[in-house]
Formats: structure tokens, C-alpha cells, sequence
């Protein structure tokens, strides 16, 4: 029987697959399920800065007194923080598996000391979402990437718990960003995050929502990335998230270089069971090319482990089809 053992940030793992953050992850029950469906750890559903902002500013605008504002923003902030603290401290309670607890942070001062809460409610290992979404033309990539540098040195310097960054894939230089996420003191990054993304009603002519889940094709260009990460920062741990929605897909990030997976619309599209299949299938193919251990193959398919890594660096269809009409 091959051993699906992974090393993640120093976090060891029964096999390669997390489930990813997301409402599946937000509660004790549903992580409980989650944790007898097979994953190896699990990633908390995030603590939006942004939605406790958008919570106390409304509680804001239903009062007479303007006096009242700080006081309304620090009771929401801790009220949130204090449910997501008794949250990662009753799933540790109730699960054997790794906890990661996430917070999707749109600046960097106020996460800090939270942090330490964190890691002292017992987490595993803290994941930072963070994304801006760059809506001011006067500034530059520098300015919002500075941000996340800031937000690393100052969070890695606060907690001993691994610390990993979940990125999003609009990065001029992602190898650049990782690297320099390294640096200080970042032990995982996740690439990549799925955002809402807008789209338009044209019979209504209206905004709505685009699919919020993922397909499989959307495996492709993470792909890329983590074949690449992982050989040019190579000691960054990587977990591939996006588009794994098969076993072959979790291989096929292995081979690149992944140290994990994280799996999110497959679950909620197919149900739990889905887990099985993954770990299932990785075991059976492990054992058809007879592979004892997963550090065996990870990383074969890397950018310069292939006869050719410039199909890696290949973007431009007209390299590959130019012989086609
Ligand atoms: C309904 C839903 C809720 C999500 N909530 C979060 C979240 O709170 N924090 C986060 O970092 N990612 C969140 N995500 C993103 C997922 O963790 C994951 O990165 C993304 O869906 C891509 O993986 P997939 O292709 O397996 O779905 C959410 C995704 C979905 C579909």
C-alpha cells in the first residue's frame, strides 16, 4: 500500500488533499464530516476584514450619535474575532487533523496582534487571503504589492505557527512576489485564490454574478505556475488551489511540484465523497508506476526537471499551432 504522507509547512499530512476555504469549512459539524470524509487538514472558512467594516459601518448609519463610531467598530471587530477564536478552538476540540485558520486581510495593521489569538486558540497554521483589488490609477504594482510584504514580515514575526499567503493570479511577477514572500518568513503560498468575478444580465441588462465555482480546465494555469514556483523558490511550499476536480488532477499537481491540493467546488458541486475518490485514485496510480511514497514522484514534472522547460514558459498559441489554419 503506498503512503500518501505529505510534509506541508512542517505540518504532517495523512495525504496531499485540504479542503479549501469556503462555507464547508465554517462550522464544527460540517469540519467534522469533512475530517470523516478523508482530507488531511482543513482550511477555516476566512474572517473577512472586509465584512466586519461593512458590519460595523452599517450599525454606524442606524445611530444618532457620531460619538458612538469607534466604540460600534471595536465591539463588531471583537465580536467577530471572539466567535472566530471559539470556532478554531472548539474544531480543535472535535478534530484530529490539522486547522488552518484563515483571515482575508485588505491591510495590514490590525491583523497582527490577532494573529497571536490565533495561533494561542490552538490553530495549526494561519493562512492570509489576501487580495486589493487595484482600482486607483495612480497607483503602482509596487505600492499594492508592498503591502503584502509588510503584512508577511510583520505577521511572520508575531506567531511560530507556519504562516502561508493565498494569492490571487494577477501578479506581474509571481516568482518575484514568492521569492520575496520567502524571505520573510512565508512557509506556503496558495495559489491560486478564486474571486467573485462580476457578469452581465444582457435581457435585463443587469449586473449579476458569474459562476462562483471552479471547472476543470481551470487546473491548466495553475499548473503552470506551480511547476515553475516550485523550482525557482524552491523551498516555498505550495498548494495548489483551483480546478482540482479529479485524482488526476491532484497527480498532476504533485508531479509539478505541489506539496498539497486544496479542493473546494468539486465538494460542494459532487458531495463529500469526492474525497475518496481523489485519495483513492492517487493510491491506485501510485501503486500502477510503483511509487511507495509521494516525495518519490512530487516535483518530476517540474520546470527544469522536463527534457524541454520552455513548454512551461510557452504562453503565445501561435508557437503551438502554427500549422494550423
Ligand atoms: C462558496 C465559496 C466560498 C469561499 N470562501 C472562501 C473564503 O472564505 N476564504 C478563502 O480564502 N477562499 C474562499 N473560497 C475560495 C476557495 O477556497 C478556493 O480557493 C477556490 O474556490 C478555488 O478552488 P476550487 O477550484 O477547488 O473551487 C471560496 C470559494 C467558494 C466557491
Amino acid at each position: 500500500m503506498p503512503d500518501l504522507g505529505v510534509n506541508y509547512m512542517g505540518l504532517k499530512l495523512k495525504n496531499p488533499v485540504i479542503a479549501g476555504s469556503s462555507g464547508l469549512t465554517s462550522t464544527v459539524d460540517k469540519i467534522r464530516s469533512i475530517e470523516q470524509a478523508g482530507v488531511a487538514a482543513v482550511v477555516l472558512k476566512s474572517l473577512f476584514e472586509e465584512q466586519i467594516n461593512y458590519e460595523a459601518g452599517s450599525l454606524i448609519r442606524n445611530q444618532d450619535y457620531p460619538e458612538a463610531e469607534d466604540y460600534i467598530k471595536s465591539y463588531t471587530k471583537s465580536h467577530s474575532v471572539d466567535n472566530y477564536i471559539t470556532l478554531i478552538e472548539e474544531t480543535k476540540k472535535s478534530v484530529a487533523i490539522p486547522v488552518i485558520a484563515s483571515i482575508n486581510c485588505v491591510s495590514a495593521n490590525d491583523w497582527i496582534g490577532f494573529s497571536r489569538r490565533i495561533e494561542e486558540a490552538g490553530a495549526d497554521a494561519l493562512e492570509l487571503n489576501v487580495f486589493f483589488l487595484p482600482t486607483d490609477k495612480y497607483k503602482s504594482a509596487t505600492d499594492f504589492e508592498n503591502i503584502y510584504y509588510d503584512l508577511a514580515s510583520r505577521v511572520t514575526g508575531i506567531v511560530k505557527i507556519p504562516v502561508a499567503i493565498k494569492l490571487g493570479n494577477h501578479f506581474t511577477n509571481v516568482l518575484e512576489v514568492v521569492d520575496r514572500l520567502y524571505s520573510y518568513g512565508v512557509k506556503g503560498v496558495v495559489m491560486f485564490n478564486r474571486f467573485y468575478e462580476p457578469d452581465i444580465d444582457i435581457e435585463k441588462i443587469k449586473l449579476t454574478s458569474a459562476d462562483i465555482f471552479s471547472s476543470a480546465s481551470d487546473l491548466r494555469h495553475v499548473l503552470r505556475w506551480t511547476a515553475l514556483v516550485s523550482d525557482k523558490v524552491n523551498l516555498m511550499d505550495i498548494s495548489a488551489s483551483t480546478g482540482v476536480h479529479s485524482w488526476e488532477a491532484v497527480v498532476k499537481q504533485l508531479l509539478a511540484g505541489a506539496k498539497t491540493v486544496q479542493v473546494c467546488s468539486l465538494l460542494y458541486k459532487n458531495g463529500l465523497g469526492e474525497v475518496a475518490n481523489l485519495i483513492g485514485g492517487v493510491e491506485q496510480w501510485m501503486s500502477s508506476k510503483r511509487f511507495s511514497t509521494v516525495d518519490e514522484f512530487r516535483g518530476k514534472m517540474s520546470y527544469r526537471k522536463i527534457p524541454d522547460p520552455s513548454v512551461y514558459e510557452r504562453s503565445q498559441f501561435m508557437k503551438y499551432f502554427s500549422s494550423i489554419d
